[in-house]
């Protein structure tokens, strides 16, 4: 977390305020105005009505939820379209919400020589049955960046509404709701420097429609019908605090900068004899994450020896468990994962690309 959502997230815990919304006191009114500021500050960030965001424990809880309401809207014969591409928080409970209406769950392919989604295949699975387009900002696993654009036009030609997965994409990427033109948009402040929270995005009148589940003296429209009991006030406060430090900082700078300690990780990878890069091969279209294997070690091998020189990555599937699938990686236990974020620099770059090679010379 960086510092000044730490400190927001303290302050708040100490400022006196911790009561509850809609109260006729002062502790009150302050929760209801922390309330309304992170979601014009949250909707700044994400350039996104404020009125569609909504705050709550984490994007897979959040998916869960609203996935659980769609089911309500779905019938047999209907169809929901997601992409192989996707973390298992965007794939399982559109699936549940399946087997729950009977509507049919269809996965769309990506490449496994370049990572890249399938727009031919794509968009053959989309047709005038389908509801929802489930799809993701960015790979977690392997970095792809979908064209977004392109599966939101070929959604909403057929009908369908679209829910963008942007947890891998909003900590590496400036992101405009409007500009997306998208109808539900999910992320985890966790991953952009915040508190462990989900914020989600959804179109407000689909948010008023949308039979979700609430008890009944909750708000029946508006953000709050979603957020079902008491919110995480010093989690909100932090929120808020995190997304104000991304738009000082500037997501477009931001971006550059990964980019340029990213460019030598990917380049020093594929250049070593005995590692496999897996995805795609360059720096287009992508987050600064790059999965890998090396010939002779199983991944968590890989990772137990990096640990050891204090380098953290991750190796498995990281609930990416379609993509490891696809690449058919699953019974060779998946890959290893290292990315970029903003408080990595060259010199971590560097270590970490002599550390692969001494384990490949091994
Ligand atoms: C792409 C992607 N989607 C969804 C999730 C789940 O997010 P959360 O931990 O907020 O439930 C993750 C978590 O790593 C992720 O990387």
């Amino acid at each position: 977390m960086v510092d000044v959502a730490i400190n927001a997230m303290t302050e708040w815990a100490a400022n006196g305020s911790n009561a509850n919304t809609g109260g006729f006191f002062a502790a009150a009114d302050a929760c209801d105005a922390l309330l309304e500021s992170t979601r014009s500050v949250v909707g700044e960030f994400l350039g996104a009505d404020p009125n569609g965001i909504c705050l709550g424990a984490n994007m897979t809880t959040m998916t869960l939820a609203f996935t659980r309401a769609v089911a309500r809207t779905l019938k047999p014969g209907d169809r929901v379209v997601g992409t192989r591409l996707d973390h298992e928080a965007n794939v399982s409970p559109w699936r549940i919400a399946c087997e729950l209406s009977g509507a049919e769950h269809v996965l769309a392919p990506f490449d496994p020589k370049n990572g890249r989604l399938d727009m031919a295949e794509f968009e053959k699975l989309v047709n005038d049955r389908t509801k929802w387009v489930a799809v993701t900002g960015a790979s977690n696993l392997i970095g792809t960046m979908p064209d977004l654009k392109s599966v939101i036009t070929i959604a909403h030609k057929n009908g369908a509404r679209v829910f963008v997965d942007a947890v891998a994409l909003a900590p590496h990427k400036q992101i405009n709701i409007r500009e997306l033109g998208c109808d539900v948009l999910a992320t985890s402040p966790y991953k952009w420097y915040g508190p462990h929270a989900g914020v989600m995005y959804v179109e407000p009148t689909l948010l008023d429609s949308l039979p979700i589940a609430k008890v009944r003296p909750a708000k029946d429209t508006g953000p709050r019908r979603f957020e079902t009991g008491t919110p995480n006030f010093e989690g909100i406060a932090a929120t808020q605090a995190a997304a104000r430090f991304l738009i000082e900082e500037d997501m477009q700078k931001l971006q550059a900068i990964e980019s340029a300690v990213f460019a030598p990780l990917l380049e020093g990878l594929l250049e070593t004899r005995g590692v496999r890069v897996w995805g795609p091969q360059d720096l287009a279209s992508r987050a600064p994450t790059v999965s890998f294997t090396i010939d002779s070690m199983t991944p968590d091998r890989v990772a137990q020896e990096l640990a050891s020189k204090k380098i953290a990555v991750w190796s498995g599937d990281s609930y990416a468990m379609e993509v490891v699938a696809q690449l058919g990686l699953t019974e060779s236990g998946g890959v290893v994962r290292a990315g970029i974020a903003r408080y990595v620099d060259n010199d971590d770059v560097k270590n970490f690309i002599t550390a692969v090679r001494g384990l490949v010379s091994r």
